[in-house]
């Protein structure tokens, strides 16, 4: 592991002394009642580079859910479906499409108008429609994430089960947007597996330090870089990274992209994680959120830190 460097160290201390207040202003979830739980003042950046150098400030391995940030990583398991058997990635691409959705991660309406067919992966709908797919590829889908996430973080995880029993409680949306995805053939598997493993990644406990160790392969060419292990292929791995661009943070993606300029994807937990191509993985995790659903301060420290090291893709 390289040494870290005094002055980004120094730089993080800024941004996250910029970010944290402005938590202030957003609201912690409480659609789900565990989430209404969480502490407001928790606040954790974590910048891991592809030699393995963590630069770290705050609450960075304290776990928290994972939330729509698994949405990324079951993307990542379909696509390495599409890289190993001919025909999976035209069979998904007809059932979910890559466009922003500009409308909720949850809404019914999109997919009642659009014909069951869900604007992207990373949007709730989509979700299950990556989840159903799993299903037919994955032996025990819930446990090759697990592995998958496991293999990326380099350390054992676990479910947070208060976290999975209060999504169980919560579920009527989601069941609904299933129902609607089933009613216009486009679920193959009972409403209920799908729904399982949709909320079991919502479940997994990640620290901000493991999420971005985990995200790295993605700005590595899908190579996981302690290791050397092939994720997914280098065309794959940027097809991943371009959705997260476009479509990675609800309806607020062109506002990342404005002011931010990296590929992300944010949870209702408060964990954004970005990319930073050929450079390093990011993670922020703050509880309180903006009006769409995304971490206020995370948003923050995101902006702060690609103005201030230029990280911008664009
Ligand atoms: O209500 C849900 O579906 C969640 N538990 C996941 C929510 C999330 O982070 C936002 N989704 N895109």
């Amino acid at each position: 592991m390289a040494e870290q460097d005094p002055d980004l160290t120094k730089l993080l201390g800024e941004v996250a002394d910029i970010a944290r207040p402005t938590a202030a202003d957003g609201e912690v979830a409480d659609y789900i009642p565990v989430l209404a739980e969480a502490d407001p003042d928790a606040f954790g950046i974590a910048l891991v580079d592809l030699e393995g150098t963590e630069h770290l400030n705050g609450d960075v391995d304290q776990p928290f859910a994972i939330q729509s940030i698994s949405k990324v990583f079951s993307l990542v398991l379909a696509m390495q479906e599409a890289d190993a058997h001919d025909g999976v990635a035209e069979e998904l691409w007809s059932r979910v499409g890559r466009e922003p959705s500009g409308d909720p991660y949850n809404s019914l309406v999109q997919l009642e108008r659009e014909r069951g067919i869900p604007r992207n992966p990373m949007i709730n709908p989509g979700a299950l429609v990556i989840d159903d797919v799993l299903l037919d590829h994955c032996e025990d889908p819930k446990r090759s994430m697990m592995q998958l996430l496991e293999t990326l973080a380099r350390e054992p995880l676990t479910v947070d089960q208060g976290v999975l029993d209060s999504e169980q409680g919560s579920l009527h949306r989601n069941r609904a947007m299933a129902n609607l995805l089933a009613s216009f053939g486009n679920l193959r598997h009972e409403v209920d597996d799908v729904l399982d493993n949709y909320v079991h990644g919502c479940a997994i406990a990640m620290t901000t330090r493991q999420l971005a160790r985990s995200i790295r392969f993605l700005a590595n060419d899908g190579v996981e870089p302690d290791s050397g292990e092939r994720i997914l292929s280098p065309e794959l791995a940027k097809r991943v990274a371009a959705i997260m661009f476009t479509c990675g943070t609800y309806d607020a993606a062109g506002e990342f992209a404005f002011s931010v300029g990296l590929p992300c994807k944010s949870g209702v937990a408060g964990g954004i994680i970005g990319i930073v191509p050929r450079r390093m993985g990011v993670c922020v995790w703050s509880p309180p959120l903006d009006s769409s659903g995304n971490s206020l301060a995370g948003r923050t420290a995101l902006h702060e830190l690609s103005q201030r090291l230029d990280l911008s893709i664009v």
